[in-house]
């Protein structure tokens, strides 16, 4: 029973891209030019322009004049806007990096790019020589900065600029391998603010149902093979724990799949996709407290995450077969709703005592697995808002990593690299214990609190096959920035951890 009307709005629209080797002739209209600068000199801090070969000595001295006037010190992340009537832009945006170096850390440079961007109201054209240092976390950084997320507004409150619309990346050449990293990272920016979208949509407006069509629409477009199982199919199908914790709600679940055949029949690796979508997670009738329970918003971002990749996946023809499975229910209390103390069977016949309806992620990941499995991938990276015990181990930046060990730190490392930060952790053997049942196989929570996280993961692993070679990745904290903005993250969904999945696909495409 839909409830609301439904916004046909498109999300977001990606500034366009372009790289070039040298700055405009002319000044463009409503441009700015970032420029990184660093802090030199005495104690107090200079800053000094990052030497480049776009802007010559007169250019320098103007801008390092204006910014001493204005007090401007280089420190990191510091932002001075000047005018320099010489450029052909209306004016130019110092971004400090801190200390002068050899080398930056491509999250410096996406972090100081996406500082510059949110800054920005009135611009459509940011041309830029921070990307002379780094073309790919730079124009991250500007495209994720600069997201924004304004379906929702009326006339009163929209804002009245039409936001970045054009990125030109100065770089010292323009061939089309640079063509190729720059539209790389164009691509990756946009999966992010597609996983944001849907983060972002309110739960009155993103239900299982229309969740799963508008991942069908994203889908088809980009060529994948979606199928859909409705409340129907999934009862037919034995699929216990998303009809379980679905059917307190009057929206009922799905289970939809998307598939990227990039391996063409070739001796090359399948992995799996798994994504925990509860479109609003009340807790069920195991009621969580009111305060901040509107942050359950966020709790298919797992699911909005795996539907960008997947669709990345495919955007950048990657040469492996990945296949996408994403649960999507919403977890209500009502009169049909189960109860603590109820007995589901998931999909594969394992039978689980939901002792605590709250911890019902685990319940439709748990059947979206043993199907993921069935499809004989050779790795599995499952992703969800999984455990509050997350924030409390890790805070609200750090996901935490779990599953096999050496994918596990496989996994972590590459996304420390993408600057989104996942930490491995150990699921260590003694927990198992902690969800023995006195009636099912399992039971879903312990009676403890000790180690909330590994005990969610220690739950999945049961449903793994032997031979898969997984990780879970619980971003509770990390999918929704619920503080001020930050680096490149404005407020609610950040679309973590997209850039994590797609490097580690990108990773075993290269090496198989
Ligand atoms: N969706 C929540 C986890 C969550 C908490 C995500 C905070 C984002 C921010 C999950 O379904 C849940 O409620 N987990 C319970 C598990 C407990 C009952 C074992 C939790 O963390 O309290
Ligand atoms: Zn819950
Ligand atoms: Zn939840």
């Amino acid at each position: 029973m839909p409830v609301s009307p439904v916004s046909t709005a498109a999300g977001y629209p990606s500034p366009a891209v372009t790289v070039a080797s040298a700055l405009p002739k002319r000044t463009v209209d409503s441009s700015v030019l970032v420029v990184p600068v660093v802090s030199s000199g005495d104690d107090d801090g200079r800053a000094t322009v990052v030497a480049n070969p776009y802007l010559d000595a007169e250019a320098v001295g103007e801008i390092e004049v204006a910014l001493e006037a204005l007090g401007a010190k280089g420190g990191s992340e510091q932002l001075t806007r000047v005018l320099v009537p010489s450029l052909p832009v209306n004016s130019v945006l110092a971004v400090g990096l801190g200390k002068d170096r050899d080398e930056w850390p491509a999250e410096t440079i996406r972090r100081a790019a996406g500082v510059a961007a949110r800054s920005l109201s009135g611009v459509q054209t940011v041309i830029t020589t921070l990307s002379d240092v780094n073309l790919e976390a730079t124009i991250e950084g500007l495209i994720l900065g600069s997201y924004r997320f304004t379906e929702f507004r009326s006339e009163k409150t929209a804002p009245k600029d039409e936001g970045l619309r054009r990125i030109t990346a100065l770089t010292p050449d323009t061939k089309s391998a640079t063509k190729d990293a720059a539209a790389r990272a164009e691509a990756v920016a946009t999966a992010v603010a597609t996983a944001r979208d849907f983060v972002n949509t309110p739960p009155s407006h993103l239900y299982p149902d229309e969740f799963s069509k508008r991942a069908k629409a994203l889908g088809e477009a980009a060529g994948l093979d979606v199928e859909i199982l409705d409340d129907k199919a999934l009862l037919k199908g034995g699929y216990g724990g998303i009809i379980g914790v679905g059917k307190g709600s009057s929206r009922p679940p799905r289970l939809v799949r998307l598939a990227h055949r990039g391996g063409k029949g070739r001796k090359s690796k399948t992995v799996a996709l798994v994504g925990k979508g509860i479109t609003f997670d009340t807790g069920g009738i195991s009621i969580k407290p009111a305060a901040n329970m509107h942050h359950m918003t966020s709790d298919m971002g797992g699911a909005a995450a795996v539907i960008a990749t997947v669709v990345l996946a495919a955007r950048r023809q990657l040469p492996i077969d990945v296949i996408a499975t994403v649960p999507m229910a919403e977890n209500m209390p009502s009169a049909t709703a189960q109860r603590p103390g109820d007995v589901l069977t998931q999909y594969g016949g394992v039978t689980v005592e939901v002792l605590n309806t709250d911890a019902e992620g685990r319940l439709i990941l748990a059947d979206a697995i043993v199907r993921a499995c069935e499809d004989r991938p050779d790795y599995l990276i499952e992703t969800s808002t999984l455990t509050g015990a997350q924030t409390v181990a890790l805070g609200s930046r750090t996901p935490g990593v779990m599953g096999s060990e050496e994918f596990r730190d496989r996994v972590a490392e590459i996304s420390q690299a993408v600057g989104e930060n996942a930490w491995a952790m150990p699921l260590p053997d003694e927990l198992k214990d902690d969800l023995k049942s006195t009636v099912a196989d399992l039971a879903n929570v312990s009676g403890s609190r000790y180690a909330g996280m590994l005990v969610a993961g220690t739950f999945l692993r049961e449903f793994v096959a032997d031979g898969v070679e997984w990780a879970h990745i619980d971003i509770a904290g990390p999918a929704y920035n619920s503080g001020g903005p930050w680096g490149y993250n404005p407020k609610g969904g950040t679309g973590v951890p997209t850039r994590t999945m797609f490097a580690v696909l990108e990773d075993i495409a290269a090496a198989s």
